[in-house]
């Protein structure tokens, strides 16, 4: 569970992101395949290089995904419960991916928000992040 301050920190983050899913989605997506070649696995039909509009398109998905995350924080469960059904029973997506994504996640707000985006916030975006990963890789059981 997130502290009351630890909510404001994710807001405050949201606030910055929101409007811009696509061009932080595709950010995202392009650190991950780089960085952590391996995850380019679940993602065949993108090709090698995945051009822009292929990772604009699904950056947004995601970016929209967490947004809803972000406005149902304390009902995170129920509003994900479709796509943890997709990841754990239709894209088997191995659990361990999660932590990848959330680590280029974090980077991806670090090199845009610089400054704005403090110690306290990393802190809490993170807990969130791992709560999101948690609802989305519960259903493998
Ligand atoms: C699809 C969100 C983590 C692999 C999706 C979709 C969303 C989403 C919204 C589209 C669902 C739809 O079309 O109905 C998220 C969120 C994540 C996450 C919020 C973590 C916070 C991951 C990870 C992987 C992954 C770690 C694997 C490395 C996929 C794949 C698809 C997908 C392969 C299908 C893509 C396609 O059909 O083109 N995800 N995802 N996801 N996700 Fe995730």
């Amino acid at each position: 569970m997130l502290s009351a301050q630890e909510r404001a920190h994710v807001a405050q983050v949201w606030d910055l992101i929101a409007g811009h899913e696509a061009a932080f989605g595709a950010e995202l997506l392009l650190r991950l395949f780089t960085v952590y070649p391996s995850t380019k696995i679940y993602f065949k039909h993108l090709g090698v290089c995945p051009d822009e509009a292929q990772l604009l398109t699904h950056g947004q998905r995601v970016l929209e995904a967490v947004g809803v995350a972000v406005q149902h924080i304390d009902h995170l469960r129920a509003a994900l419960s479709p796509l943890a059904d997709l990841h754990a029973q239709v894209l088997r997506v191995d659990p361990a991916n999660f932590p990848l994504l959330i680590q280029c996640f974090q980077v991806v707000l670090a090199s845009h928000l610089q400054g704005e985006f403090t110690v306290q916030m990393q802190a809490a975006w993170d807990k969130f992040l791992t709560e999101v990963a948690t609802v989305l890789t519960e259903k493998y059981r």
